[in-house]
């Protein structure tokens, strides 16, 4: 199989996203983190390289999520916190438990049938889960350029395709799940659920 960059490179992954998001490049983390009360253990899945740990609230204690080797390896050697886990398979097998999950920009990798069950997975995972996702008003067929292109850039061996969800879609995944659904802004929607005490 052919391996896209996009996640065997650190350096591609932040420049590309730099590129594509501009001076708002950290905004996803920032409307994450208005999320996650100071002081609590935090698990983010899907963490990528690990960039929202520096814009958590103070004394929150970090878990990074990933099947990327690479991405991994980066936070090991810099002592972050990290599980590695390719999420195609059901988080049961992870004991922890977290106070708050997060995933961004993160769903439009799995099937809507593995979004599902993988959103009522993390419901058990931790007492809050937060979703930050990049929604569209204009999704892209299925052999769309610019779908092929991102699913060459993306492919790995855990992650074969990339498809952002509309505003609809993404309502309708997570409600289904019992998440709050909240519309942050054009580009992002955030899913929220929170354990009832
Ligand atoms: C678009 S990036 C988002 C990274 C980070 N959350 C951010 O906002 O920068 C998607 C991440 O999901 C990871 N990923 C995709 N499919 C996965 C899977 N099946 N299991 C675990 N991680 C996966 C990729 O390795 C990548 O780091």
């Amino acid at each position: 199989m052919i391996k896209g960059i996009q996640y065997r490179s650190r350096l591609f992954y932040q420049t590309q996203t730099l590129i594509k998001l501009g001076p708002a490049w950290q905004h996803r983390f920032r409307l994450a983190a208005a999320h996650i009360p100071e002081g609590v253990s935090v698990l983010d899945v899907c963490a990528g390289p690990g960039d929202l740990h520096r814009h958590l609230p103070s004394g929150c204690r970090y878990t990074a999520l990933d099947a990327s080797p690479d991405f991994t390896r980066h936070m090991t050697a810099r002592q972050i916190p990290c599980l590695v886990h390719d999420l195609t398979r059901s988080l049961d097998a992870i004991d922890d438990h977290f106070d708050v999950a997060v995933m961004i920009i993160s769903l439009c990798h799995f099937g809507h049938a593995r979004a599902q069950s993988l959103l009522t997975e993390l419901t058990r995972l931790a007492d809050k889960v937060v979703i930050v996702e990049e929604i569209t008003e204009n999704v892209r067929p299925e052999g769309s350029r610019l779908q092929r292109t991102m699913n060459f850039l993306t492919a790995t061996d855990y992650a074969s395709s990339y498809s952002i969800l509309s505003a609809h879609e993404f309502k309708r995944i997570v409600t289904a799940a019992g998440y709050h659904y909240q519309r942050a802004d054009l580009r992002y929607a955030v899913g929220i659920y929170e354990r009832e005490t």
